[in-house]
């Protein structure tokens, strides 16, 4: 350990088993030592998923056993290097990659064991260390706040958009968001910078209203009360054939009005599962559907590092801001932050500052 790094630190711990209870604050663990290739990250924020949530009450697929520390998107400042880092220096400000292998190229088993908050201890706790490879350069346009948001929501919805060869983003194309969460609001901000069309759906008057004065969204249909919304959205694309890209977060209950509302050789994103299990006797899609409409049907599993700085230069180019909701919970706060985003109340992310 470097001189005058601290060696204990405070952090949360999850059991899964125990639900909402499973979250303990754990002063003064022992910081692991500082290998030749880690860094020693003082945290700064902490964003909060959907996921780490859904892992606390069941809802997410994936299990973790034992304890682990929670939550994957974080960002600080480089306290102490090993001997060995060539990437990084004391001062820098850097974000975690989610999945700490996946440094390009597409999604293996290995690199699934090497997510964070999940198979390996994540990031809220005080101090963190991490190999320089798990590490990215915070935009420059970006404070700490902002750029906790960036490894989980943000890439994964870069990914969906810019993701595909042959099926990238363009200006003038059509996307659909589904909902007001943090990757379909990532996505919107993405694709209005691109210049295309943004459709979105919330279920909500109010977000509805601050889509189209905070961030320009052209066009916005209520998913719940217009049970067609499929038809409606395909029916604002500017060519009225349907959106190029859709960000699906609905998962099986809202595919078969993405169909409706997907062009010939558009994309579909499968992105989330947010609206839970289909009901008994509810209509739903089927392969033939998507040969017939010709769809692309794309599961999207986060990003690379690749793709982390490709975005992190774009959001810089385009003075892209994260929407961070106005509540920002303290570091001793996690129940009631994830409590918060179980309640779906925020608008935009969910973020712990340290300070
Ligand atoms: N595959 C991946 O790589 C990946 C990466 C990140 C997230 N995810 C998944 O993607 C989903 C979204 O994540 P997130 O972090 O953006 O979640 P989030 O921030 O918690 O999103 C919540 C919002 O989604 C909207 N929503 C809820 N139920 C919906 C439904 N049935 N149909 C359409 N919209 C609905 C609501 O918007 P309104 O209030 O405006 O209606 C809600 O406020 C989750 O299932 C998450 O696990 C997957």
């Amino acid at each position: 350990m470097a001189p005058n790094s601290p060696t204990t630190s405070d952090r949360w711990t999850a059991r899964q088993e125990r639900g909402m209870d499973g979250l303990q604050l754990d002063r003064n663990a022992v910081i692991p030592p500082i290998g030749p290739t880690s860094c020693l990250i003082k945290m700064a924020a902490v964003s909060l998923n959907y996921r780490d949530v859904a892992m606390m009450t069941g809802a997410y697929p994936g299990r973790f056993e034992g304890s682990m520390v929670p939550c994957s998107d974080g960002a600080g400042t480089i306290i102490a290097i090993g001997s060995d880092v060539s990437l990084y220096k004391v001062g820098d400000r850097v974000c975690t990659l989610f999945s700490q292998g996946r440094q390009s190229g597409f999604v293996t088993p290995a690199i699934r064991e090497t997510t964070l908050g999940n198979k390996l201890d994540g990031v809220l706790r005080r101090h963190a260390v991490f190999d320089e490879t798990g590490l990215v350069a915070v935009p420059a346009s970006l404070s700490l706040i902002e750029a906790s948001t960036l490894p989980c929501a943000a890439l994964t919805a870069w990914n969906a958009l810019f993701g595909l060869e042959g099926r990238r983003l363009k200006a003038g194309d059509a996307v659909l968001a589904q909902g007001t969460g943090g990757v379909s609001l990532f996505a919107m901000q993405f694709a209005l910078a691109a210049g295309a069309t943004v459709i979105a759906t919330t279920f909500s008057d109010t977000k509805a209203e601050k889509l189209r004065r905070e961030l320009g969204v052209q066009h916005v249909v209520n998913y719940k009360t217009n049970k067609h919304w499929g038809e409606t959205v395909r029916g604002f694309t500017p060519d009225q054939e349907g959106a190029h890209h859709i960000i699906e977060v609905g998962g099986e209950n809202s595919m078969q009005q993405s169909l409706k509302a997907v062009r010939a050789e558009g994309v579909i994103s499968v992105v989330g599962f947010l609206g839970g299990k289909p009901l008994a006797g509810q209509e739903l899609c089927s392969f033939t559907d998507v040969l017939f409409i010709a769809a692309v049907v794309r599961g999207i599993n986060i990003g690379s590092k690749e793709q982390f700085v490709a975005m992190d230069g774009f959001i810089d180019q385009y003075d892209i801001k994260p929407v961070v909701d106005e509540k920002i919970f303290k570091f001793a706060e996690a129940r009631e932050a994830y409590q918060y985003l179980l309640d779906q109340r925020q608008w935009g992310r969910v973020v712990f500052s340290f300070d």
